[in-house]
C-alpha cells in the first residue's frame, strides 16, 4: 500500500523549483542511506529508539536501498532533495516511527556526511582506474627502456633520452596524483554527524560511535566547522584538476608525436577517427579530447572555491552548490583516465624514426663539451668551443657519439640511460604494489559502508 504524503512544511516554498537540489544530490542516495543506517543503530544503542523501532526503521531503509538499486524508487521533485525523498518514503513504508530517523540530526550534518562517504567511494573508483593507467605506462616503459629518442626543452631537440624514461616521467606524475587522492581521503576521515544544524544536540547522541561504524578515523572537533567544512571537496577538485593537467600533457605529446613532422607514432585507429572530407586523415582525437577536457575540472575547482569564499559560519545554502562541480569533475576525469588507459597500450611507436631522430648530432653537443671538461677544460670554455659547430648543425670533426654510447654514460640514479631506467622500473613496480595495498584498505572501508545496506540474515 503506497500512501502519497504531502511534502513536509520545511520544503514547501514558492521558490521550491529554484531551491531544489534533487537533480544533483540524488547521486548521493546510497551514502545517505548508509549514513542513516549507522545513525539509527546509534540511536538504538543510546536508547533514543527502542530495538524494535530500530529494526523497523532499518528494514525500511534497506527496502529503499533495494528500490533505488532496481530503479523502482519514485523520486519526487517537490521534496527538494535526496534527504527528504528518503525520509518521506521511509514513513510511507514503516509509518510514523519513520519520523524518529531524523532524531538528533539535521540535513546540514547529514549532507556533509554523505559527501565524505561519496568522496571515499569516488577516490577508490578513480584510484583503481589510475593504477591501471600507471601499470600500462610501466609496461610500455619496460619494453622501451633502451629505445633512444631525442629529449626536448622548449620543444627543441636537446639531449638524448630513452622512450622508457619519457613514459616513466608520466608514470611518476600520475603516481603523485594517486598519492594526493589518498591523502585527501585520509584528511576527510572525520565524521560530521552529530554536529546537527550547527550546535550539536541536547540529546545523548554518540558521534564517535557513528564515526567508527562508518570507518572514519574520528568524529568532528567543532560542530560549526563540521557542518561547513568543504575542504575535502576543494582538495579533491584540486587533485582532479592537476590530474587533468597531467593527462593533458601526455595527450599533447601524443598529438605532436602522431604528426608527420615528428612521425614517432603510427597513425592507427586507436588514436581516434578520420576526417569526413580528407580521405588520408587519421586524427589523434582521443588525445585532443583529453587535452580539451582539462578545462572542465579547472573550472569546477574555481567554481567551488568561489562559492566558499567569504561564507559566514556555519551552514549557508551556498554550500548546496558544492556537489555539481565535484560530480562533474569526477565523471570527466574518470573518462579521461579510462581513455588514456586504453590508448597507452595501443600506441604504435615507430622505433626506426625515433632512433633516426636520436642520431641527430645536435643532441650530443653537451656530451662533447663534457668530454673536454673531463680532460680538464673549464666548462664555460668547453661550451664556447663546441658552440659554433653545434649551432650550425654540422657534425663535429671527430664525429658525434652514438645514442647508445651517450645513454650508457647517463646511468646515474634518475637518469635516462638503460641501466638507470631499469632501476627506475624496479622502483615503480614496488611503488605500484604499495599503492595497491593502500587501495585494498580503501576498498574495505567502502565495502563496509555498502554492507550496511544489505539485509542482515542472522
Ligand atoms: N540540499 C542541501 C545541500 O545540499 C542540504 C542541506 C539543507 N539544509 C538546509 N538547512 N536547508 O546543502
Amino acid at each position: 500500500m503506497t500512501v502519497v504524503r504531502e511534502a513536509p512544511s520545511y520544503v514547501r516554498s514558492p521558490a521550491g523549483a529554484f531551491l531544489n537540489s534533487l537533480g544533483v544530490d540524488r547521486a548521493l542516495v546510497r551514502f545517505d542511506l548508509s549514513g542513516s543506517v549507522a545513525h539509527v543503530e546509534m540511536l538504538a544503542r543510546v536508547g533514543l529508539v527502542t530495538p524494535d523501532e530500530a529494526t523497523t526503521i532499518l528494514a525500511g531503509l534497506r527496502t529503499i536501498a533495494a528500490e533505488v538499486a532496481d530503479g523502482r524508487f519514485a523520486w519526487r521533485e517537490e521534496l527538494e532533495d535526496v534527504h527528504t525523498n528518503v525520509e518521506v518514503r521511509l514513513t510511507e513504508l514503516v509509518g510514523p516511527v519513520g519520523g524518529k530517523l531524523h532524531t538528533g540530526r539535521s540535513r546540514n550534518d547529514q549532507v556533509a556526511l554523505d559527501e565524505r562517504l561519496y568522496l571515499r567511494a569516488a577516490v577508490r573508483d578513480l584510484a583503481h582506474r589510475l593504477l591501471g593507467l600507471e601499470s600500462a605506462l610501466l609496461e610500455r616503459a619496460a619494453a622501451e627502456a633502451t629505445t633512444p629518442m631525442p629529449g626536448y626543452t622548449h620543444l627543441q631537440r636537446a639531449q638524448p633520452i630513452t622512450l622508457g624514461h619519457l613514459l616513466l616521467a608520466h608514470f611518476w606524475r600520475f603516481d603523485r596524483d594517486v598519492d594526493r587522492l589518498f591523502a585527501t581521503v585520509d584528511r576527510a576521515s572525520v565524521s560530521p554527524l552529530g554536529a546537527g544544524a550547527l550546535a550539536g544536540s541536547t540529546l545523548p547522541t554518540d558521534p564517535a560511535w557513528v564515526a567508527a561504524r562508518l570507518g572514519f578515523a574520528r568524529a568532528f572537533e567543532n560542530s560549526l566547522d563540521a557542518v561547513s567544512d568543504r575542504d575535502p571537496f576543494a582538495e579533491l577538485l584540486f587533485d582532479l584538476a592537476l590530474l587533468a593537467v597531467h593527462a593533458s600533457g601526455l595527450a599533447e605529446e601524443v598529438v605532436l608525436f602522431a604528426s608527420k613532422e615528428f612521425g614517432f607514432l603510427e597513425r592507427t585507429a586507436a588514436l581516434g577517427s578520420g576526417s569526413s572530407l580528407m580521405p588520408q586523415k587519421r586524427n589523434p582525437d582521443v588525445a585532443e579530447l583529453i587535452r580539451g577536457k582539462a578545462g572542465g575540472p579547472l573550472g569546477d575547482l574555481v567554481a567551488l572555491l568561489t562559492a566558499l569564499k567569504g561564507l559566514p559560519l556555519a551552514y549557508d545554502r551556498d554550500l548546496q552548490e558544492d556537489k555539481g562541480p565535484v560530480l562533474h569533475a569526477v565523471a570527466s576525469v574518470r573518462g579521461v583516465v579510462d581513455a588514456l588507459a586504453a590508448l597507452v597500450p595501443a600506441l604504435g611507436f615507430d622505433r626506426a624514426r625515433l632512433s633516426e631522430a636520436a642520431a641527430d648530432p645536435e643532441l650530443y653537443a653537451t656530451d662533447r663539451a663534457e668530454r673536454l671538461v673531463a680532460d680538464g677544460t673549464p666548462f664555460r670554455e668547453a661550451h664556447e668551443t663546441v658552440g659554433p659547430d653545434a649551432r650550425s648543425g654540422h657534425a663535429p670533426a671527430g664525429g658525434a657519439p652514438s645514442a647508445a654510447a651517450s645513454l650508457g654514460r647517463r646511468n646515474a640514479p634518475g637518469g635516462p640511460g638503460p641501466k638507470a631506467v631499469a632501476a627506475q622500473i624496479a622502483l615503480a613496480r614496488a611503488r605500484l604494489a604499495a599503492r595497491s595495498d593502500s587501495l585494498s584498505s580503501l576498498d574495505r572501508s567502502v565495502e563496509l559502508v555498502e554492507e550496511l545496506l544489505q539485509e542482515k540474515r542472522e
